[in-house]
């Protein structure tokens, strides 16, 4: 899988963008922030302003000090800092949570616009992971690092300007360690934070690796692989090894590193101070003051260098982001659609949920490729007659599921025209077109909750009765009562727990629940044992009458009763007619019927016996 979305636009300027979109709504708070964390760089400044005064006046005035004035000054600086740091913690991790929500809610809401087409380029699981880390570790890095620039930034600049007024020269020269120290605190870091990663990685490809082992385990038995597999862990066990030893070393490093630096600078502080203060040219105050602001510097500097190197590194997940974002719906309604819409809404008329029927349904010379220069289908044309039902059959690959595909509107011709009604499918509502279908698909999904819901994601409003009707129309009622919890039953992740015929059959329920006019079901029957498909298909009369069906399946009985039978091959209509003609034809139909015909018998005896 690539490491971004095919087609994302050149993500230049996407801190940008990514920061006004997250200044904006959180503006208040990003502004509270600010201040506490310049309020919390002044105090930190202050303090050593009051020990250099309280030194001074000890070796002038001696015991005339005012020791208990500066203890309360002292005290108060205190605590407002304690009040302060609180204060920006709260707030820091406040405004974190809302920007990982707010980025999570438009990444969510932004996916589930997207098209097919998009999902067949990016893994929906990789995606949701990404999206899902990179939201919380940019907004992380943003709060965070805001509440440390406007931190780390004035404090530096702060005491410089101190130090500068209170002594130029010795200001000059503490001065000159900073570059030094940005440096190598910088080299630090990234190198740090390049390492933290590769031990990251070597960490989930351990787990991936450590998951299959376990999951697969049957698999890896019967395939004599556990050596291997033990041999792989090892390998990569040890890379674990070395890379978090490296690390470790790096980190353990830094700190006494950059205190070498910083002991530096005091040291020349403190001898060309110490030779100031016995010429009487500085006093003893200022110098403690120069040696504690040089340590205090240390701090910010290196808040200051880790948040911008981790800014750098968080570059690619903000580009990320922002490309999802920007990835424009390849079907959409057209803009002048849009506007029509709005406008008729405006003078109370819901185009979306239009009560117009579909009647006639029309492929003309339609035109479809996934990829270009592969075609799938070709010049496919068909007439539908209200209320037909139409079976598709033919070869694995030959397009029958892209057929429906592109009926739903899943995607669009890319030449040719779908008419409903006579009109260009892409000039009605895209959700008003989806609201009229009933999709039973090839793979059927269930959601995580209960059968009761499953089934009434098809229709919100049904009530319980309802929800039982329908299942009662596809007969698998009786199914559902013979588990345990019955309607009540869990349906785990994925519908792991059921068996696929189950979940097809469910999967109808739903579909019908809604009360479609059209009804497309791929191959909805190809997991239900030949006794279940027999109810089944008695039931399908009933719910067949008076809509439009598209049926796609393998076992022949099921379409034996279509008004039309279509077949594909290779994306061309190879014949047309129904099953009485299409026999007397002799054709294709004909020999895959006698194939089938044998194999289904034969099944049949098998099952009988
Ligand atoms: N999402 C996709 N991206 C790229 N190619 C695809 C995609 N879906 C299908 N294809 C290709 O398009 C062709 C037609 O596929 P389609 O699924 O329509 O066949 P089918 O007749 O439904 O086959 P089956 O009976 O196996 O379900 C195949 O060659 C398939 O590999
Ligand atoms: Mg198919």
């Amino acid at each position: 899988m690539t490491d971004s979305y095919n087609s994302t636009p050149a993500a230049k300027g996407a801190w940008k963008v990514l920061f006004r979109m997250c200044y904006q709504p959180n503006k208040a708070l990003f502004h509270k922030l600010i201040v506490m964390a310049l309020a919390t760089a002044v105090i930190d400044t202050s303090f050593t302003l009051v020990t250099k005064a309280v030194v001074d006046d000890l070796v002038e005035l001696g015991a005339q000090t005012n020791l208990l004035g500066y203890g309360l000054l002292y005290l108060v600086l205190l605590l407002s800092f304690v009040a302060c740091v609180w204060a920006f913690i709260r707030l820091a991790g406040r405004l974190s949570t809302e920007l990982m929500y707010s980025l999570r809610k438009q990444s969510f809401e932004h996916l589930q616009r997207l098209s097919f087409s998009f999902y067949d380029q990016n893994a929906v699981g990789w995606l949701l992971a990404r999206i899902t880390s990179d939201s919380s570790r940019i907004a992380n890095v943003i709060a965070w690092g805001t509440l440390d620039l406007f931190w780390g930034v004035p404090l530096i600049i702060g005491i410089f300007a101190v130090l500068l007024v209170l002594n130029f020269k010795l200001g000059l020269i503490v001065l000159g360690i900073l570059p030094l120290l940005i440096a190598v605190a910088w080299v630090f870091n990234v190198k740090i934070l390049k390492s933290s990663r590769e031990v990251r990685q070597t960490n989930s490809r351990l787990t991936a690796v450590y998951n299959e082992s376990i999951s697969g385990v049957q698999t890896s038995k019967v395939l004599v692989r556990e050596e291997e597999n033990l041999r792989e862990f090892k390998g990569d066990t040890k890379t674990m090894y070395h890379q978090s030893m490296y690390n470790l070393l790096l980190s353990s490093a830094f700190y006494p590193f950059i205190n070498v630096f910083v002991s530096l600078g005091m040291g020349v502080a403190l001898w060309l101070g110490g030779l100031e203060v016995l010429v009487g040219t500085l006093t003893l105050g200022t110098l403690v003051a120069f040696m504690t602001y040089t340590r205090t510097l240390m701090d910010p500097m290196l808040e200051v260098s880790a948040k911008l190197a981790e800014l750098q590194r968080t570059t690619a997940c903000v580009e990320r982001v922002i490309g999802l974002l920007e990835v424009k719906p390849e079907i959409e309604d057209s803009d002048e659609l849009k506007a029509e819409i709005s406008r008729l809404k405006a003078m109370g008329i819901d185009m979306v949920n239009h009560e117009q029927d579909i009647e006639t349904i029309e492929f003309v010379d339609v035109c479809f490729a996934y990829k270009a220069n592969e075609p799938v289908l070709k010049n496919f044309s068909l007439n539908v007659a209200p209320g037909a039902s139409i079976a598709l059959v033919g070869a694995t690959g030959s397009g029958k599921s892209t057929v429906v595909s592109l009926l739903c509107r899943f995607y669009e011709p890319q030449s040719g025209q779908i008419l409903i009604n006579g009109k260009d499918y892409r000039q009605y509502p895209l959700e008003w077109l989806q609201s009229k279908l009933g999709i039973v698909l090839q793979t059927p999904f269930l959601f995580t909750g209960t059968i009761m819901s499953n089934i009434r994601y098809g229709n919100l409003d049904a009530s319980d009765a309802q929800v039982i009707a329908a299942a009662k129309a596809v007969n698998v009622h009786d199914i559902i009562e013979q588990m345990e919890h019955g309607y009540q039953t869990q349906v785990q992740e994925g519908g792991n727990n059921l068996s696929t015929g189950q979940k097809q059959l469910i999967s109808f329920a739903r579909a019908i629940i809604g009360d479609p006019q059209i009804l497309v079901m791929d191959e909805a029957t190809s997991s239900v044992d030949t006794q279940t498909e027999e109810i089944l298909q008695r039931s399908l009369q009933a719910v067949l009458k008076g809509r439009t069906s598209f049926v796609i399946a393998h076992r022949l009985s099921t379409i034996r009763s279509a008004d039309t039978i279509v077949v594909v091959d290779h994306g061309e209509i190879l014949e047309q007619g129904n099953h009485q003609q299409l026999l007397a034809q002799q054709g294709a139909y004909f020999n895959l019927y006698q194939k089938q015909f044998q194999t289904e018998q034969q099944e049949e005896l098998l099952t009988q016996s």
